[in-house]
């Protein structure tokens, strides 16, 4: 029972201004398993509250008076143009939101000519989101990059499966997640939504049913987590761009480049793996001091307002990605919600660019920025 689900609109309302409001709306349009799930933190839920903090406690310098005539945030990361430097970072099961899922998604990331990751865990098939995003951006004449996220399965025959059939479909990059293999997790799937790129393969075992054996270590699951080794042999399997997701340490970042990877995103996951971790936007500037200059990094977690993304670029990140914000505007209001959402984020982008003065992403440097204790 609960209360009602209300369907998604097909119109936004005017008071919707900025990502928040998307989220106190989507609120009354998910179930509240699905919120729940989609909203929670590992554990106390201490590392989900520190990443917004992280991102709060630093202040701004306006900078007036700068010539903005010919300012734009186009830039090119790994070959490939964004005309934005924001991406819709891999968010599984995302018909648990809206009936169009990733489809929705897809679209209106092409729309809006920003990146988007398709996770391993989508509700449909990554052919069919694939299709989706070509068909869009032809009808629309505009595009922007489509990556596939990998999660490593049970056995390499299934992995490699995957990378090809990626291929095959036309993503332009692979993204690596290696942080989650082994999470707490227990939310069960309503009807009508699976992985629908696993179907036919075996599943791997859930860490809630080892927690419930009380043991976890040499079970199966920490037998198949991805290792160093596992990126040595996934660098040889693919020609495309290969970007290591969930890196929170100046030392892996640097390994994970020496042994081929392409980019790195600096995640800790939104803060649902390990309570505690931390946050991205603290290790950037060791992270970005630790790899080489032509080397993108990503980041994501706690991205919430376009001051964010100036934020976090200043601190040496490349680009950002959102997570649970997608998802808010895919229930509120399908691919509609999601692009405006996109354009909601990209304005305040623009807006807090021109404040600072700063003509080009290569212009967000450190000195805009001041920290503010509390
Ligand atoms: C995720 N994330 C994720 N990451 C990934 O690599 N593959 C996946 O399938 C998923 N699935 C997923 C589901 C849900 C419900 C959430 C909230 C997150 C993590 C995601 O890519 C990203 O790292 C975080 O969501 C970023 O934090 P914010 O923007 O949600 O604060």
């Amino acid at each position: 029972a609960g209360q009602p689900v209300k369907p998604a609109l097909t119109q936004i309302p005017p008071h919707v201004s900025n990502l928040a409001d998307y989220a106190t709306l989507a609120r009354e349009h998910l179930e509240a398993h699905a919120w729940a799930h989609l909203e929670s933190g590992a554990d106390q839920g201490l590392t989900l509250a520190h990443n917004r903090k992280a991102f709060d406690q630093i202040r701004l310098r306006p900078e007036p008076l700068a010539d903005l005539s010919q300012a734009h945030t186009r830039q090119n990361l790994l070959g490939q143009p964004f005309e934005w430097p924001l991406l819709l970072a891999p968010v599984a099961y995302q018909r648990l939101a809206h009936a169009d899922g990733e489809l929705a998604t897809a679209r209106a990331a092409m729309a809006m000519r920003t990146g988007m990751v398709v996770s391993t865990l989508s509700s449909y098939t990554l052919e069919e989101i694939a299709q989706a995003a070509h068909t869009a951006a032809q009808e629309l004449g505009r595009s922007g990059p489509l990556w596939f996220q990998l999660y490593q399965q049970p056995s390499r025959e299934h992995t490699l499966k995957l990378i090809r059939r990626a291929e095959t479909a036309g993503y332009q990059a692979l993204v690596w997640t290696i942080d989650a293999h082994i999470k707490r997790s227990s939310y069960p799937l309503p009807p009508g939504v699976e992985a629908a790129n696993l179907r036919g393969m075996p599943e791997q075992r859930q860490t809630s049913d080892l927690m419930s054996e009380h043991i976890l270590l040499g079970t199966d699951l920490t037998q198949s987590a991805p290792t160093w080794d596992d990126l040595v042999w996934l660098r040889a399997q693919t020609q495309l761009p290969l970007i290591v997701k969930g890196v929170l340490s100046a030392s892996a970042a640097a390994k994970a480049v020496a042994l081929g990877a392409d980019a790195i995103v600096v995640s800790n996951h939104g803060g649902r793996v390990l309570d505690g971790a931390v946050s991205p936007l603290e290790v950037l500037p060791p992270i970005r001091a630790a790899v080489p200059a032509h080397i993108p990094l990503l980041m994501d977690s706690g991205v919430r307002h376009g001051t964010d993304v100036l934020k976090a670029i200043a601190l040496g990140a490349s680009a950002v990605m959102v997570g649970r914000p997608q998802m808010h505007a895919l229930a509120v209001a399908g691919m509609l919600g999601v692009a405006h959402m996109l354009y909601l984020l990209r304005a305040e982008f623009e807006l807090a660019m021109a404040q600072t003065g700063c003509q080009s992403i290569e212009n967000i440097e450190k000195n805009l920025l001041t920290t503010y204790q509390m």
